[in-house]
């Protein structure tokens, strides 16, 4: 367990979606403090899904401040990895739920990364036609994206995140104290994300983070939470106009095209999503220069950007007999695809994306380009 230190909140950015609005607090060791929690509804029970490398290091504190507020407090602990989002796991929530008699107050909690954070969401989202539930992010992944918005999910064996829900939480709660127990290539994974902002939306902060990526590797407080901050204030932007993504929001899944075709295919957990959306972006930054949107020299600063944060920048060999085809074959199976028709999030020019459609051949091309060493 983390010695406790006193609990210090930075900033709350607010995601505005008329009833559906709730705050994100960003703070140091405001996991643990009950304040954090004391505005929630009242309920008998609540029940924290977390796993196993989480609950050891977390756990705890949390328990003790909902102790204030809720009269029962149940843990679930799944295993750890991205390999384990799917049915089986989700169904130990429903199974813990109806275990413990919950009823439709229920609060759940969500404590990890973005693999508990979407697994927890979507069982919320079932429960009895919907439980409330809160956001307690530890990973870096999760407090710039994937605790922010209300997309819940589990994988296919045939696609990434196919299985889900939009649905909000009451509340995210990211502590950053958190990120000191949180591995090096996780912490890489995580700035993927934050890196991502950058090419779609704010080319301040992409120059901000060129200056400060090192500070950001080495957990400087203040970077971190100047960079959770306006991750998330730039996500509470696109959200707010685009809550179920039938326009704007897509351009949040920069690189992810390419990215869960990376993960799909070398198996859930090979490389990390935050990984496989950092080459993504880099595939799809080449793809936006061969439409003649971008320039190369952009496309070189976002590659080394990604390298100095500890990225990979070259894409995996799916298929030794027809490496393109196979990553055309996963990507056709990506939810922005229309009619089998494959939609890719491309820069118009840096600081600002759009979602177009692209020639199979060029596609192929900037593949076979970017899986070179
Ligand atoms: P993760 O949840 O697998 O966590 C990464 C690893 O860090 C795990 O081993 C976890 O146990 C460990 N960990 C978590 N917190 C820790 C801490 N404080 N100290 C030490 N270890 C810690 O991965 P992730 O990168 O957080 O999230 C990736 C997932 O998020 C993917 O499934 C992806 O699809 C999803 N995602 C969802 C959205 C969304 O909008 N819903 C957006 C982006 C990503
Ligand atoms: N991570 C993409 C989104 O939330 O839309």
């Amino acid at each position: 367990m983390q010695a406790p230190s006193s609990p210090t909140l930075f900033s709350q950015v607010q995601i505005s979606l008329g009833e559906r609005s709730y705050p994100i607090l960003i703070g140091d060791s405001v996991l643990g403090e009950p304040s954090s929690y004391s505005d929630l509804p009242r309920a008998a029970q609540a029940l924290i899904v977390t796993n196993t490398t989480v609950k050891p290091l977390y756990a705890d504190a949390l328990q003790s401040a909902l102790r204030h507020h809720f009269r029962q407090i149940h843990v679930l602990t799944l295993p750890d990895g991205e390999a384990y989002k799917n049915w089986e796991q989700l169904n130990l929530i429903f199974d813990a739920l109806l275990q413990n008699t919950s009823d439709r107050k229920t609060v759940l909690f969500a404590l990890g990364g973005g693999v508990i954070g979407d697994m927890t969401g979507f069982a919320a989202a079932c429960y009895m036609r919907g439980v409330p539930f809160v956001q307690v992010p530890t990973t870096l992944l999760a407090q710039v994206d994937s605790s922010v918005g209300g997309k819940t999910a589990i994988n296919h064996p045939m696609g990434k995140n196919m299985i889900g829900a939009f649905y909000q939480p009451l509340r995210v709660v990211c502590d950053l104290a958190t990120l000191k127990t949180l591995p090096g290539r996780e912490m890489a994974a995580g700035l993927a994300e934050v890196i991502k902002y950058g090419p779609i939306y704010d080319m301040e902060f992409f120059d901000w983070i060129e200056a400060h990526v090192d500070a950001l590797l080495e957990h400087d407080a203040a970077a971190l939470a100047h960079a959770v901050q306006r991750s998330c204030q730039i996500k509470a932007e696109v959200v707010g106009q685009d809550e179920r993504e039938s326009g704007l929001r897509a351009i949040l899944n920069f690189g992810h095209t390419f990215g869960h075709a990376i993960e799909a295919g070398l198996g859930y957990g090979q490389w990390l999503h935050g990984e496989a959306v950092g080459c993504g972006m880099v595939m799809a930054a080449t793809l936006s220069q061969r439409l003649g949107l971008v320039d190369g020299a952009f496309v070189a600063r976002l590659r080394q950007l990604l390298k100095r944060a500890g990225l990979p920048v070259v894409g995996p060999v799916l298929s030794q007999s027809d490496n393109a085809a196979r990553y055309m074959e996963l990507m056709r199976v990506d939810k922005k695809a229309e009619a089998g028709e494959i939609r890719f999030v491309v820069l118009q020019k840096p600081g600002k994306a759009v979602v177009q459609p692209a020639p199979d051949a060029m596609v192929a091309e900037v593949i076979d380009a970017c899986c070179q060493p």
